[in-house]
């Protein structure tokens, strides 16, 4: 695997679509969506930073394939997911006369893909549209599946669709302008895949996170096509999670949960919540006997190595257990958390009680606060 740009397809009958990876991609876009474009016009929907960094190669891209674009600029940050963005994005979508057949890009990290995934859901019915990732996360992760959403009072993902892009264009020259701190919140979503499904894919990550986390072009290729490829897996054989695609939220409910107590902000990324649910899940794991405690040690080390958040900070064990009983995968009553068996391998239980819960965070929380005396 080296140089030049892969295909990977998700497979979802008259749903399939292409995810393209590569390097260079940005101005080759119009040719690469040419093929699935109904009309040659689009409307580029970006944040702030991004417009900055990487619109204008985009937009040239467009126009060399005669592709018209209009841009719609939105503010960075998760608080853009929201309805008052949400509701501002679709009436200046529909004020620029769209039709049916106009076509949606969305180029940007996830906040981005989530929300304009879901105004191509919402608008006029069903558009169009094209995943254009310009973080870590969004290419490994959010731009693949067709989960869409925006963030409400009671939670975060709460309104959404899943609604499949026509086409994903991961450019991961893009990932050299994300900053270190956004890119190693990426880069936990990239062990994920690891951590739930494949045991020699840590391996490789063992040897090889670091310099990726660093830098390596060669290196984040790599991991951003073995990981689109199992998320097109995983996606084909379960779109909209009633079995292995639950897998995906290794990590999630406990992260969550930390990102809705840390307010959503800069205080705790989005991928740096779910590394320390991953954390967190490995320990309840092992805790309750059902994973070796070495593997546990060996991915806390790992993410220590890479330079990944791996200390909970100040959290309320109550309110941190309230939260999780709002997830979206609450069933009858039951909080449904993805543990693990060993690296590479984990499942989904609804055996964990709210006593044996509430004892793990509570435990947690005395660790940090023992560990805080001692220093
Ligand atoms: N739909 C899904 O399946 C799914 C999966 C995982 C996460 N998500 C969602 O994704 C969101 C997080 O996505 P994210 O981490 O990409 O955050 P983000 O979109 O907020 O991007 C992070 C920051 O990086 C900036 N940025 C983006 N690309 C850049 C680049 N190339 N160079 C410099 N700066 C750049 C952005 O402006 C922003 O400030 C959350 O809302 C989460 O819920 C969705």
């Amino acid at each position: 695997m080296s140089g030049g740009s892969a295909h990977l397809r998700v497979e979802l009958g008259n749903r399939s679509y292409d995810i393209v990876a590569g390097s260079g991609l940005l101005a080759d876009a119009g040719d690469l969506m040419q093929r699935v474009l109904r009309q040659k016009r689009v409307v580029v929907v970006t944040d702030a930073h991004v417009a900055k960094l990487h619109l204008k190669t985009l937009a040239s891209g467009l126009a060399k394939a005669g592709i018209a674009s209009e841009i719609l600029i939105l503010p960075p940050g998760e608080g853009t997911k929201d309805f008052a963005h949400f509701e501002k994005l679709c009436e200046d979508i529909l004020a620029l006369g769209i039709e049916r057949s106009t076509a949606l890009v969305a180029l940007g990290g996830g906040v981005i893909g989530d929300l304009a995934g879901f105004a191509a859901a919402s608008l006029l019915r069903g558009l169009d549209y094209v995943q254009v990732p310009t973080t870590l996360l969004a290419q490994v992760d959010s731009s693949v599946g067709g989960k869409t959403a925006i963030d409400v009072k009671a939670g975060k993902n709460l309104v959404g669709a899943f609604y499949q892009p026509v086409l994903v264009i991961a450019d991961i020259d893009t990932l050299a302008t994300l900053p270190p701190r956004e890119l190693l919140a990426g880069y936990a979503e990239v062990v994920k895949y690891g951590l739930i499904r494949d045991r020699a894919f840590f391996d490789w990550l063992e040897q090889n996170g670091a310099a990726l986390v660093k830098g390596d072009a060669e290196l984040r290729r790599q991991a951003v096509l073995k990981s689109c490829r199992d998320k097109a897996e995983i996606v084909a054989a379960d779109e909209r999670e009633a079995g292995e695609r639950a897998l995906l939220n290794f990590g999630h409910t406990f992260g969550h949960a930390l990102e809705a107590e840390a307010g959503f902000g800069q205080a705790l990324l989005h991928g740096e919540a779910v590394a320390l649910g991953m954390l967190m899940a490995f320990d309840l794991s092992a805790r309750l006997g059902l994973c070796p405690k070495e593997s546990a040690r060996r991915v806390r080390q790992h993410f220590e190595q890479v330079g990944l958040k791996t200390e909970l900070g100040r959290i309320d064990a109550d309110s941190l257990l309230a939260r999780m009983r709002k997830d979206k995968k609450v069933k009858d009553g039951r909080i449904s958390l993805i543990l693990a068996h060993d690296i590479g391998q984990a499942f989904i239980s609804r055996e964990v009680t709210d006593a044996a819960l509430r004892e793990f965070l509570s435990q947690q929380t005395k660790t940090l606060a023992s560990a805080t005396r001692a220093h």
